[in-house]
């Protein structure tokens, strides 16, 4: 059996919400889009893909490790964009700043997958958490126009204290995503 899997950092609540509002405003337009269930916002790490499951309690142990290096730091989720860019979008995101803490924990990530035999990504990491998916230009300009008005807006800060290995099962209703392993970052030690 393969499990279709990818690492990921989980939002807050709150967050959440702030993007659940978002997407309420998004649906309203009708556009040719497909949005993220609120549910599935998550931040992307690594994408692994089809794995088998002999592999997974490896990949666990090596995510383990990475994780064990990290003391819990803070993820700010602000302003919005599309890939490859807003005028023809395929992807629409709300962007995710770039700290050192999140950069250097998607290069471990990265490194440890690539020591599992996963291919390593030749694109430049881009942190973002989608939201939606172009099926077609209709509506896209209401949708432009929307975001346009959140160029610049924080939707919050998320506490990130541990990754998380997803499994992705995908169906006629959408992606289901499940927690299959959450691998705590080390306690700052209190003084
Ligand atoms: P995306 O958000 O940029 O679409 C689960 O599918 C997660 O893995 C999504 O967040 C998705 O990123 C990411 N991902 C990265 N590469 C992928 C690929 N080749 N196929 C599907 N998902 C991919």
């Amino acid at each position: 059996m393969v499990v279709r899997s990818f690492v990921a950092l989980e939002l807050s609540d709150e967050v959440r919400e702030k993007l659940a509002e978002l997407l309420k405003r998004l649906h309203q337009t009708n556009a040719a889009v497909k949005w993220v269930e609120p549910e599935n916002l998550h931040l992307t790490l690594k994408f692994l893909g089809e794995v088998p499951e002999e592999q997974i309690q490896n990949i666990v142990e090596a995510l383990r490790a990475v994780a064990q290096k990290f003391e819990p730091f803070s993820l700010t989720v602000r302003g919005v964009g599309g890939f490859p860019d807003l005028r023809r979008p395929r992807v629409l995101w709300v962007g995710v700043e770039a700290t050192n803490p999140l950069m250097r924990l998607q290069q471990l990530v990265e490194q440890a997958m690539e020591k599992l035999g996963f291919e390593p990504e030749e694109r430049a990491y881009h942190p973002h958490i989608t939201i939606g998916r172009v099926k077609g230009m209709a509506g896209i300009d209401k949708v432009r126009a929307i975001l346009s008005e959140h160029a610049d807006i924080c939707f919050g800060t998320v506490l990130i204290k541990h990754l998380t290995l997803f499994r992705s099962d995908l169906s006629r209703e959408g992606p289901t995503y499940t927690p299959l392993a959450l691998l705590p970052f080390a306690k700052t030690i209190p003084f």
